[in-house]
């Protein structure tokens, strides 16, 4: 008995001694964030629709909606202020939000009431792309205001910062125009970190330096590979041809972006928004929808609530799908799945169904063997894929299907080559 009792109390005694020595350790440690954006970011942003004309009322009718259409059940959880919120400093450095965003605190709070998060936009630079004020000289500052306001993602946007700080700082110096472009964004990520509020953080200078190379060491949760998407077939398809090549660089917490969505926007047909949507899924970019939300029409809420091309987009794993090959104007491209399973689309880039009548899939060339029993995607029927049948797609059409249990060629390795890749603006 006694013998337990002193026994007790030297585990008691050790067991102060070993937490009173770590306690001052641990207090100095910052604690740790929780990781963010370990499947690609789902949300809406302000910039493919409004433009400069966005103002709180835009914002909040977008918050209502997403949780009105069932957007919100399906994953689009960030609501996205873009350029053009921004007001004057103070006295004190403190910038302030323009008139057409009055509070932006009580902003912040309603859409965060609808269970929903809420992102900003700003610049290394001076000005933002349209001219407004940028962070330069106001990092720290500026993540401070960004975190009391309840902000929960930064679209960083090169803009300003090119021409005024990198070009009349550096003239002539790649090298070194290029080091102060990751370094101003390195500021950014350390402004954020020591807010203490976990933010993700998304780089938007249009691919240069080969963003996707030190993005995720500068703190990127994402960052764009090009100049700016619009809603017209040619710069949807040009933007899904720059990024053959960028998958090893993506995975959870870091993500190749190839744009917001032009989903319901401008003139893209039926089957250019499912291909949009579709491929940007293959591509584990992320998701922000950029339509206007309260007259969406319900083709095109069908298609950015498809559960099933969602589940592509957010699979667990993470990786990125890379173009096995193209033959004439189609193109075929895969994606690993968690637990072994493989999305193929196929697309037609041609401008009539004809672009297709040469085409036989070639499964070999995808690493698999023999008839694929699968899923489409877009019909949700089974469908099965047998080696060199011909499929006919109309112009600008996709073909989705997940193959849940692919039967695999041994002989041959199912990773297509990568390619390199230049940064395009
Ligand atoms: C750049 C970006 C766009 C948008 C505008 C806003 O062009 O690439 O996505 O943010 O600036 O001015």
């Amino acid at each position: 008995m006694r013998n337990s009792v002193t026994l007790s109390l030297a585990v008691l005694a050790l067991a102060s001694l070993t937490a009173s020595s770590q306690t001052p350790a641990a207090a100095q440690a910052p604690p740790a964030l929780p990781q963010v954006a370990l499947t690609p970011p789902m949300g809406w942003n302000s910039w493919n629709f409004f433009a400069e004309k966005v103002s709180d009322k835009d914002i909040r009718a977008a918050a209502d909606q997403l949780v009105a259409t069932g957007m919100k059940d399906a994953g689009y959880i960030y609501v996205n202020i873009d350029d053009t919120w921004e007001g004057e400093r103070d006295a004190n450095g403190v910038l302030h939000s323009n008139a057409k965003f009055p509070d932006m605190k009580a902003l912040a709070d309603y859409v965060h009431s609808k269970g929903l998060k809420i992102g900003i936009y700003s610049s290394p630079g001076p000005k933002t792309c349209a001219g407004y004020e940028g962070s330069y000289n106001h990092e720290a500052q500026d993540a401070q205001l960004y975190a009391q306001w309840g902000i929960d993602y930064l679209k960083y946007d090169a803009c300003s910062f090119i021409q005024e700080v990198m070009e009349k700082q550096a003239p002539n110096d790649k090298a070194e125009q290029m080091r102060m472009m990751r370094a101003a964004y390195a500021k950014m990520d350390q402004a954020l970190k020591a807010t203490g509020r976990p933010i993700v953080y998304s780089f938007c200078q249009y691919g240069w330096d080969a963003v996707w190379e030190w993005a995720p060491a500068a703190g990127g949760n994402l960052w764009r590979t090009t100049g700016d998407i619009h809603p017209r077939w040619d710069r949807v398809y040009a933007i899904l041809s720059q990024q053959a090549g960028l998958e090893k660089y993506a995975g959870p917490g870091h993500w190749n972006d190839p744009d917001m969505l032009e989903v319901g926007n401008g003139k893209l047909t039926l089957a250019e928004n499912r291909t949009h949507f579709s491929m940007w899924a293959m591509l584990a970019a992320p998701l922000l929808a950029g339509n206007d939300l309260p007259n969406m029409k319900p083709e095109i809420k069908a298609i950015l609530t498809n559960r099933d091309v969602i589940a592509i987009d957010q699979d667990p794993l993470g990786r990125q799908g890379s173009r096995a090959y193209s033959e004439g104007e189609v193109e075929v491209w895969t994606r690993h799945l968690a637990g072994g399973a493989l999305a193929i689309a196929v697309i037609n880039a041609g401008d009539n169904r004809y672009s297709t009548h040469p085409f036989h899939l070639n499964l070999c060339k995808l690493g698999l063997h023999g008839t694929q029993t699968g899923k489409d995607l877009w019909t949700g029927k089974t469908v099965e894929l047998t080696d060199n049948e011909s499929l006919e797609l109309a112009s600008h059409d996709v073909l989705l299907v997940r193959v849940e249990k692919p039967i695999v060629n041994t002989a041959r390795s199912m990773q297509p080559a990568t390619q390199s890749q230049a940064a395009v603006k």
